[in-house]
Formats: structure tokens, sequence, C-alpha cells
């Protein structure tokens, strides 16, 4: 049932082309010009009428909405907030009807994220449901369902559910901005073409996992590390980490790259490994000196980058592994991949058990 693979973790890594492409089927328009999700019920005037929207979320679905919060908001400049599950219900969130709620959670089941459903629909909110289980009970509460077809995963650590949920949210935000009309014909025909190539992407990166193999092997004799990156880098950094972290029982820390100066840079000796998110392009020098700073403290750097900027980027740094070029807002379904892959090998040069890993479940249905 692992179809040749050691874990469940590692097939479900290599499945990410596949959920890529059911997760995007019948959704975009045959022409390439516009996605159209016809299974939401919910009207063209409705949308004209959101004037702000909740992503709620735990643990790896709680990234992918960070991530989501920067698509919905660049795609269809409707202002977002996102929040941890456990934290929303008890912070008074401002839920008004005209406040589109979207959870998001891998199996529906979550308790957490079942009960700020149940918040925001008792403040007469709507609530779309982003889910990888048809059946489940936050699909079946939620008005609106768009459901991820990465199939079912097993391994406790969340992969092509996490990627599948932000395939999600690019043909949300499309589906939004066609009917707000917020982007240029043009634009949007970018997009969807850069989606379209991003399954063939995940594969080429995957035939380069040796390296990654042997990176991950020189990590595990460490105890911590610091995960940097700016804009959706850093939204990814905080999975990256999170996942090191389930697994490895390696200790991390994920950093916005600017904010490092103001605060842990002390932690940065010789010799911690420091991996390094850097695909956005308006960034590149931002992020560049965050990484200088953290070189001349003695940190050994990986970036992950753009192909094409990994000549300029190798200066600076120890290893580079460069991702398939693509748009700036969809790199997170392209980078999150190398660092699923380097936790996959960290836990497995330690011996632990990759697929359960200890103190934790699939799916948490207590609050
Ligand atoms: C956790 C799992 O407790 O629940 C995480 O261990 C997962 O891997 C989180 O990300 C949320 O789960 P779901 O099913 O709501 O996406």
């Amino acid at each position: 049932e692992k179809a040749g693979f050691d874990h469940f973790m590692l097939k479900e890594i290599h499945e990410q082309p596949k959920a890529y492409r059911d997760t995007m089927l019948g959704r975009i328009a045959d022409d390439g010009l516009s996605v159209n999700l016809k299974e939401l019920s919910m009207l063209d005037d409705y949308i004209r009428s959101i004037s702000k929207v909740h992503i709620v979320a735990c643990g790896t679905a709680y990234h992918a909405g960070l991530v989501g919060k920067s698509v919905i908001e660049s795609l269809a400049r409707i202002p977002v907030e996102t929040d941890v599950a456990s934290e929303y219900r008890y912070r008074s969130p401002i839920i008004t009807p005209d406040t589109l709620v979207i959870v998001v959670s891998q199996s529906g089941e979550t308790a957490d994220t079942l009960a700020a459903l149940r918040e925001a629909r008792r403040n007469g909110a709507k609530v779309l449901a982003i889910t990888n289980v048809v059946g489940s009970s936050v699909a079946r509460e939620a008005d609106d369902v768009l459901v991820t077809w990465a199939g079912p995963e097993i391994a406790v650590a969340s992969t092509k559910a996490y990627s599948s949920q932000l395939i999600a949210f690019y043909l949300l935000g499309l589906n939004l901005a066609r009917v707000l009309g917020t982007q240029e014909q043009q634009t949007v025909k970018e997009l969807i073409a850069a989606l379209h190539q991003l399954p063939e992407q995940v594969e080429s990166i995957l035939t380069q996992s040796a390296v990654l193999k042997q990176v991950a092997e020189s990590m595990a004799n460490h105890r911590s590390l610091f995960f940097i990156g700016r804009g959706v880098d850093y939204a990814v950094a905080q999975e990256g980490s999170l996942k090191l972290k389930e697994i490895s029982y390696i200790h991390s820390e994920a950093y916005a790259a600017g904010e490092l100066k103001h605060g842990t840079l002390a932690l940065i000796e010789d010799g911690v490994p420091v991996i390094a998110l850097v695909t956005q392009e308006g960034l590149y020098e931002k992020t560049l000196s965050n990484i200088k700073e953290v070189k001349a403290r003695g940190a050994h750097v990986l970036a992950v980058t753009n192909a094409g900027f990994e000549h300029e980027v190798a200066q600076s740094v120890d290893e580079v592994f460069s991702i398939p070029k693509t748009l700036p807002l969809l790199t997170p379904a392209l980078s999150v991949v190398p660092l699923q892959l380097l936790s996959y090998y960290a836990s497995l040069a330690l011996g632990h058990d990759v697929d359960k890993p200890r103190n934790l479940a699939k799916s948490v249905t207590v609050e």
C-alpha cells in the first residue's frame, strides 16, 4: 500500500504532482483564461458584498492559510486575517455578516477548527471550508466546500494536503478576482499558465532529492536551526520548521528574515544551520543582506531560490537548492517540497518513526 516507498510520507510527497492536477481539474476554463468554481453556491452579489476574510485553521493547515492571506489580498484585494483556530474563538473576533470565514482542514474533523466554524456561523458569517475529506464534519457544516483532491493522507506530517490547500487558495483567489474584476486578463492568463506548469515542476524537484538527503544528514547532528524568509517565503519557512520539529524532533525556529536582527540574532553561532528561502524577486537584495548577517556570525546557510538566480545567491551561502521558475505568488507550491524532503531525511537519519511521530495524532478531536 506504500506503492514501493519506504514510508507513507515519502509516497505522499511524490503524489503532489497528481494532487495538484486533480485539485485543478475541471476548475479552470479550457481556454486558460478564467477560474470558475461552479461547486460554490455563493452568488456574485454575495462575493461583491464581502468586506473582509478570516482564515482559520490549525497546524499545517494554518500555514497554508498564511499563504492564502497573501493570495487573496493580492488577487482579490480583500483584507484577510489568518488565525489559529484555538485562538480565534477566544479573542472575540469581529465577525459580521459580510465577513467570509474560510476554515482549512485536511481531515475536516479538527475540534478547534470545527468550533471556530460554528462560532462564525452563529455570528451570521458565511463559511467556506477547504478540506480533503468530502463527508467530514467541517464539510457538512460549512455553507460551501472547496475540496482538495489530494487523496487519503496517512502520514501524520501533512505534505500533499498542505500543498493542495495552496492550489485551492490560488483557484479561490482567481475565482474572486474574476467576479470582482480586480486583475487584468493578461495577469490571470499568466497565473493560470504557471499553475498548469506546477505539477511537472514538482516532478523535477523530486528528481533532485539526493542533494537534500545529504544536507539533511548533516543537519541531523545539530540541536537547533533556523528557517528565514520574507513575505510568502516566511509563511513557507514556518511550515518547513513545523515539519522538521514534528518528525525529526530537532528544535527549529522560523523567523521573518528582516526581524532576526531585532531579537534572535544572538542565537546564531558557529555552525548553526540556517535555511533561507529567497524566491521573492522584489525582496532578493533584502533577504541576501539578512543572509550576510547570519553568515558573519558563522551560520551554515542553505538557500532555496529560483532557477536563474542561483549563481548570484551561491556567492553568499554554503549550499543552494534551486526551484524551477514560476510567478512569485506561486513559489510556495514548489519551495515547500525541498523542505518536506529535508525533514523526511533528517527524521530517517535519526532513526525516528517518520509516519507516526511521538505525541502527535493525525487528527485531533479534542479542544
Ligand atoms: C494536528 C496534526 O494535530 O492537526 C497536524 O498533527 C495537522 O498535522 C493539524 O496539521 C490540523 O489538522 P487538519 O486535519 O484540521 O488539517
